[in-house]
């Protein structure tokens, strides 16, 4: 359930009407809604409820700091994955000891900046991090909260650049050499062991993958049980897909999953983390984008509109399915057409071959689904300033960031000067 509903035929965001806010901030145009989010994560708590766990929302999804700090409100953690991710937490009133950092390869200047914020613990990926992450610690003077990240070898069945838990992937240690380095770690006084972690993939479909790995990694804790080393949390990791195409079969509900994993996790008795990203906020946003032009290359329709790839990769990478639909009424007439951004890319597509109400030059149309890995993937290519994002909450709409100017286009940049080596300098600096 989301509350991008349809009233008298116009599409709102809870209580402001789409085509307002795209007149107010022009288009491209993220639009999120609180309710939404405020939903998702209840759903999602009340799923989980009876197990002692710490839900850290993964911050890659969507680091706006208006969702952050929503959720930060609602009493979420943040799995992050940069030492950017972690400055964003921090502006946003996250409270750094909720704080799980992630990654394969974080600088020693990143685990730096999270060991002095005091973050939760730093999820090791290899060998030769947690030497890193202990040579770091000693020079601060202070000991390393750490967790292995264990590759399971479990196959999450998802799209397989989102499929992060098996052996052929980079991430995480495999399990025998876990074993090994948790030994080594519980012996170095500037690490301080808290915990496994797992991650094995994203818009996963099915409770069994899920079920398949935390059966895993109870089978590590208890072999680690046996030497005396005892963990303090099991991080699950994220990935429970949402449904995007309502044609199609859903994915299992947090109710459906969470009673499942509670079942799975009785017998552990730490407490146990999660890193849920695209559940939270996927349907909680919608982006918004104008029909530039509407023309056929022989019997292909296209729908030509002024949102591409640089604002929504995810059709381009994954060839994912997102729904689209008219903000006004829609017409009566279907059609089959692609729906194709303004980039010189053949890549550039919103939906292809889809069939949908008619449209014309001048629309409005609404991207569903586009909360999570939307405007955090976004870039500039093709010098085109990133969209705007505002966050509703009931009547209210919030500017939750201003649409790039092209001054931001060049910022930081400087031109080559004519005469001397590259002119002054300080360029080089
Ligand atoms: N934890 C870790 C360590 C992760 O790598 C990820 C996502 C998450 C948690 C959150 O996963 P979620 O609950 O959102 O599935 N750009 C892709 C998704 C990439 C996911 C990367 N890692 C997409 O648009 O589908």
């Amino acid at each position: 359930m989301n509350h991008f509903q349809r009233r008298s035929g116009r599409l709102h965001a809870e209580q402001v009407p789409l085509d307002e806010l795209a007149r107010t901030h022009g288009t491209p145009l993220y639009v999120y809604s609180t309710a939404t989010l405020t939903r998702h994560w209840k759903v999602l708590e009340r799923s989980l409820r009876g197990l002692r766990h710490l839900t850290c929302y993964a911050v890659k999804a969507n680091g706006n700091l208006s969702v952050l700090s929503t959720l930060a409100r609602l009493g979420a953690g943040f799995d992050i994955v940069s030492g950017g991710e972690l400055y964003r937490v921090l502006q946003a009133g996250g409270d750094p000891r909720k704080v799980v950092f992630s990654g394969v390869g974080k600088r020693d200047d990143e685990i730096a900046f999270a060991l002095g914020a005091g973050v939760r613990v730093l999820d090791v990926e290899s060998a030769s991090e947690l030497a890193r992450v202990s040579v770091v610690a000693r020079r601060l003077g202070v000991r390393a909260p750490v967790a292995l990240r264990v590759n399971p070898d479990v196959d999450a069945r998802t799209h397989p650049y989102i499929s992060t838990g098996l052996h052929r992937n980079k991430f995480g240690v495999p399990a025998e050499e876990a074993l090994r380095l948790y030994r080594l770690a519980a012996r170095d006084p500037a690490l301080h062991v808290k915990g496994a972690a797992m991650h094995i993939g994203s818009q996963i479909t099915e409770v069994a993958p899920f079920l398949d790995a935390v059966k895993r990694m109870l089978g590590l804790v208890r072999k680690l049980e046996k030497e005396g080393i005892t963990l303090g949390h099991l991080d699950i990791g994220g990935g429970l897909g949402i449904p995007y195409d309502a044609s199609a079969e859903p994915p299992p509900t947090p109710a459906v999953w969470g009673a499942a994993l509670r079942k799975a996790l009785r017998g552990f008795r730490g407490e146990v983390l999660l890193e849920p990203g695209r559940v939270l906020v996927g349907n909680a946003g919608v982006l918004l984008t104008r029909v530039l032009h509407v023309k056929r290359n022989g019997r292909r329709r296209f729908v030509v509109v002024d949102a591409g790839m640089t604002d929504l990769v995810r059709p381009a990478m994954y060839q994912a399915f997102h729904e689209i639909e008219p903000v006004g009424s829609p017409a009566e007439r279907q059609v089959t057409c692609d729906v194709v951004g303004p980039i010189c890319e053949s890549s550039d597509f919103l939906a292809k071959g889809r069939r949908m109400p008619e449209v014309a030059q001048g629309d409005l149309l609404c991207v569903r689904s586009a909360g999570a890995y939307g405007f955090s993937m976004s870039s500039q290519y093709n010098a085109r300033p990133r969209a705007a994002e505002v966050l509703v909450d009931g009547e209210e709409a919030l500017l939750a960031r201003r649409r790039e100017t092209y001054a931001d286009l060049v910022r930081g940049e400087e031109p080559a000067r004519r005469g001397g080596r590259l002119g002054s300098r300080r360029g080089l600096r």
